[in-house]
Formats: C-alpha cells, structure tokens, sequence
C-alpha cells in the first residue's frame, strides 16, 4: 500500500465541524471518567438510548470513586435494560481498579487504558484522544468499514494478521499538527462518518468529504468493502422462565450469579428461574411443594443477541398462599413484591414480561 493521503485527516477534521455531532452531553467535557462512561455505553448501543442512562448513571455515581465504592446491584439496577451486561461488571471492575491501581485517576495513555478491565484498543484510544488528545488510532466496526473503503483495502479481516495492518494503516492516516484540537474530531469525525454517511449498505458518497481520496467509491465498489470471510454463524437457543406468583402478585426471582463459572448474559441480574427445557422447568415445579392453582404457557419471545437468537419461553404459575415457603436449595430465590421491581436489575425481555402479566 502506498504512503497515505494527507489531506484525508484534514478533510475528516474540518468535515466533523461542520457536519458532524457536537452537543452530545460526553462531548460538552475532557473528564476521562465521564467519556469512558459513554463510550463503554456506546459500544453496543445507539446514541439515542444511552442519552437517559447516561445522565441517570452520572446522577448517582458523578465520579469514579463514587462508581467504585457502590454495591455491584446499584450499578446492575442502572444498566438494567441497555444489555450486554458483562459492560456494567466490567465498569465496575474498571472504576476499582483505577481506585486501587491509579490512585483514582484515569491513566492518560491509550497505552495505560488498554489494560483495564472492558477497555480494548479502540476504546481505550477513543478516550485518550477525546481527552488528551494523543495520537491513537481507533477502529471499531464503523471504522474499519470507512477506512477499509478509502484505501480500497480487500484483504480478509477474520485473519488476526491482516487485521494489524489495517491497524497500522489507521495510524498512518491518523492527524499529524495541532493534535489537543485535531484528535478528539478527526476521531469523532470518522465515527460520524461510519454512522450517518458511510453506511454498509448504499453510502452516500456524493456527500462524503473523502469522496475524492476515497479508492473504493473511485472504483464504483463500496460495498465490496470490508471483506470478512469467516461468518459467525448465528446460533439459537430456548429458555423456560418459570414465573412463580402468589395470591398477593408477588413474584419469585432468583438473583443470577455474577462470578465462579456463570458468565452468562444476564449474570448479576434478576430474572425468574431459567431452565434449558420444559421437562426441566416441569421437573423443578413439581419439587417446590407449593399448590399449583393455575399455568400458562406463553409464546416464545424472540431475545435477539450479537451470536445468538434465544427464544424465551414464560410459564406463569399462580400458586397458593403468600409467599409460601419453597422446597428448594438454592438461596438465590426470593420474593419480589412490584413495588420492590423497579429498583432491581431486571434485563430488558424480563422487565417487558413483568409489564405484562
Ligand atoms: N459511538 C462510539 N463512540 C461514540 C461517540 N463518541 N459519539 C457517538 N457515537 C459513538
Ligand atoms: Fe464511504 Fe463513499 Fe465516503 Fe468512500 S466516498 S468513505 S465509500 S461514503
């Protein structure tokens, strides 16, 4: 590949002042924490659902020491429905860690950054060039989709190898003067690009300010680009909830392990038991030695995840009795009374489903 182009830097930058986003509220501040709250929420979230987390968040923990010093289901309650809640453990895990192993500052360096916990290369070079202004390249899914297009770059990026060059690439391109103003929007810039112009399908080159150095749109192949040949097939899997409720409304929850083995999507949180299958679910019921005065199977509900379609299957079990007593062993089951379910870390299909009972 040839030497890059160094008017593209310029263009991105001058570009994002003018037609990019600027009054988002983590872009109004330097302060790492607040930045590394919004690209953490960012990550696999659109920027219209995390404005209201993102202002609850901050509410109740305005600094990391405050995140760090707060019980794991404060901060699971606040995350309770943006999902991919590993983040949210990993949040927490990051603001201790800064506690502990920083003194409760922010390392300054993409370098620093990207050993903490939930920080990658990319997000750890987003933060340090929004806030220091250093010169790190970043390369999420957006990214690599603009990048790859501009320099025509065809090779495959399932291989770790090419992937590093790309890598490289990035850096090559990245601003080389004046770097505390042109980094954080040479950085906002290609990210605006990759969400409202160079879009995967039908970008809008006429209007894309890289059109004239952009290899790919001078070839008329745009969607060519990126070009990743392994496909992560997309598993599906089914899961029993069992709702048990009593004569009062009540609701028992099991509180799902957030550490030993169980990593599993809604670790930490609070969800009615899951099983694998009905006979499981049946099983259990059968076991609890409560009276069963009433069942009703749902539908499935369609969960969709990154790798994954699970298929969530309720079955609403009207029992005898206030909060009868439950044979079994495990201590995570509870009660939950509804005045009791707003404050609990519920995962999003879970909320929904107790909406509607
Ligand atoms: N996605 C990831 N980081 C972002 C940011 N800073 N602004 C908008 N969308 C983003
Ligand atoms: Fe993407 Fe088209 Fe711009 Fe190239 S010219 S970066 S393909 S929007």
């Amino acid at each position: 590949m040839s030497v890059p182009n160094p008017l593209i830097a310029t263009q991105v930058v001058q570009w994002q002042a003018v037609h990019g986003r600027n009054h988002l509220p983590w872009q109004q501040t330097r302060d790492p924490y607040r930045v590394w709250l919004s690209e953490i929420m960012l990550q696999q979230t659109q920027v219209t659902t995390v404005l209201g987390y993102y202002e609850r968040f901050l509410q109740a923990f305005p600094d990391v020491a405050s995140l760090a010093a707060a019980p794991e289901d404060d901060v699971m309650a606040l995350w309770s429905g943006l999902g991919y809640y590993s983040r949210a453990r990993n949040l927490h895990k990051c603001a201790k860690a800064v506690m502990a192993e920083h003194g409760g500052a922010f390392p300054r360096s993409a370098e620093v950054l990207a050993t903490l916990p939930g920080i990658g290369r990319s997000t750890a070079a987003a933060i340090a060039s929004f806030c220091f202004g250093e010169r790190a390249a970043i390369l999420d899914a957006n990214v690599k989709r603009v990048l790859t297009r501009v320099l025509a770059f065809g090779e495959d990026l399932s291989s770790s190898r090419n992937e590093k060059v790309l890598w490289a690439m990035a850096e090559d391109l990245l601003p080389t003067q004046d770097l505390q103003h042109s980094m954080p929007r040479y950085t906002q810039g290609l990210m605006d690009l990759g969400a409202t112009i160079c879009l995967p399908r039908n970008p809008s080159c006429l209007v894309c300010p890289l059109q004239a150095d952009c290899r790919a749109a001078q070839r008329g192949n745009p969607q060519g680009y990126p070009v990743k040949t392994r496909k992560t097939k997309r598993g599906s899997q089914a899961w029993w909830l069992l709702v048990l409720r009593d004569v009062g409304g009540n609701l028992c929850l099991q509180r799902r392990p957030s550490s030993g083995g169980d990593t599993g999507i809604w670790a930490g949180l609070f969800s009615p038991p899951v099983y694998a299958g009905a006979e499981a679910l049946n099983t259990q019921l059968a076991t609890l030695g409560v009276q069963v005065q009433a069942r009703q199977d749902w539908p499935a509900q369609l969960h969709v995840l990154t790798h994954r379609d699970l298929f969530l299957h309720p079955v609403v079990v009207d029992v005898a009795g206030v909060q009868p007593a439950l044979d079994v062993q495990d201590a995570g089951w509870q009660w939950q009374s509804p005045a009791a379910w707003p404050q609990l870390g519920l995962p999003a299909p879970v909320r929904k489903l107790l909406q509607d009972l």
